[in-house]
């Protein structure tokens, strides 16, 4: 066998035996590449004569051809072998059940989907949310609504003091979402609508009362609202809120010093049940506080109460979740505990709107 035949013979048995495509690639250096056996071989054409050059040179060049050739080939075989074998590694399943997303498995918290079943039906009606502080002033949660100095309505909030500032001021947790109202009309013209959605703070603890609680607020001030709105705004919010279709109302005088008249709301409801049934029955039930507001409150706010007049309600939005999601303890809602949320909570995406529903 020549010498050519036995080169050709074992490049042929390498190319054969390369595995993968690095191995191909090696066979290939030490054949074809700069110091390769075949390289080697075609680097003596030129001092062959002419006759020489025929014969053995196009010996040389054939088995160069050659053994290209079947590099090329082999590597199209490897590439091809491996693109099957990947496609069989990577076969995807799809009959397989999916694991749940994140984003299916977390809930929302019944007080978050409480305010935002609140925004949708106020926006709807063409209020827009005001936020304010939960660290406020005396000023704000007391004397600019309307509490005399020493009055001892001061006292019935059981309000969280703080360490009196450098100035000797105390400031206090805000004990009910009130203060917000001033602040709206000292940083906005009339009219104004707005809800006041947010935490709020009392010395209280007990089944129905936390020392953190919520509270939302509604303010409208313009130069004609009165009673028979206010009235009209909370019957249809109560309806909406508790997705029934009629609602019957009392409202029993009562007394805040940032209103005046002031009402209590009571909303008829069957009680007779293991949960609360609003639209039928014959007992009442509280569920929040509202007014005309008060002059002097008015006049906190920098405007003057010959021109403007409004109305503004409070309720409990932990007391009205518990009432709409029938949760018998409110100090479950801060415990954070996975099991009760993944029980009360909602599904994150089902955002309530008035057209889609509000708890559906
Ligand atoms: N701020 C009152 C409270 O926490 C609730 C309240 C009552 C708010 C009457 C109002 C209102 O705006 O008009 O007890």
């Amino acid at each position: 066998m020549s010498d050519l035949d036995s080169l050709k013979t074992s490049l042929l048995a390498d190319i054969a035996a390369a595995g993968d495509e690095a191995a191909i690639e090696a066979v290939r250096l030490t054949a074809l590449g700069k110091k390769g056996s075949v390289s080697e071989l075609l680097k003596t054409l030129g001092g062959m004569s002419a006759e020489e050059r025929q014969t053995r040179g196009a010996a040389i060049n054939a088995l160069k051809t050659e053994v290209s050739e079947a590099i090329s080939a082999r590597k199209a075989d490897l590439r091809d072998a491996a693109i099957t074998a990947r496609l069989e590694a990577e076969k995807l399943d799809v009959s397989l059940p999916v694991r749940s997303s994140p984003s299916e498995r977390g809930r929302i918290h019944p007080i978050s989907q409480i305010v935002d079943e609140i925004t949708a039906i106020f926006a709807d009606m063409g209020f827009s949310i005001a936020e304010g502080p939960d660290i406020e002033t005396d000023y704000y949660n007391f004397t600019a609504l309307n509490f005399p100095e020493g009055h001892p309505a001061r006292e019935m909030h059981d309000t969280f003091f703080l360490a009196p500032d450098a100035n000797g001021e105390r400031k206090v947790l805000r004990t009910h979402t009130s203060p917000v109202q001033v602040r709206t009309m000292e940083a906005q013209d009339p009219p104004i609508r707005i809800v006041i959605p947010g935490k709020t703070y009392r010395q209280d603890s007990d089944a129905t009362h936390s020392p953190m609680f919520h509270q939302v607020e509604g303010l409208v001030i313009d130069k004609t609202s009165n009673v028979g709105h206010l009235r009209w705004v909370l019957e249809e919010f109560c309806k909406t809120f508790f997705e029934v279709d009629s609602v019957t109302m009392r409202f029993r005088p009562s007394f805040f010093p940032f209103t005046e008249p002031s009402f209590e709301v009571d909303i008829q409801c069957d009680r007779s049940g293991p949960i609360v049934k609003f639209g039928e029955g014959s007992d009442w039930m509280e569920i929040l506080g509202c007014g005309m507001v008060h002059p002097n409150v008015l006049r906190a706010g920098g405007l003057d109460p010959d021109e403007y007049q409004g109305f503004a309600w409070g309720m409990g939005l932990d007391r009205i979740a518990m009432l709409k999601y029938g949760m018998p303890d409110l100090r479950d809602f801060f415990n954070a505990d996975v099991r009760w949320t993944t029980h009360y909570g909602f599904r994150p995406l089902d955002m309530p709107t008035l057209f889609g529903g509000l708890s559906a």
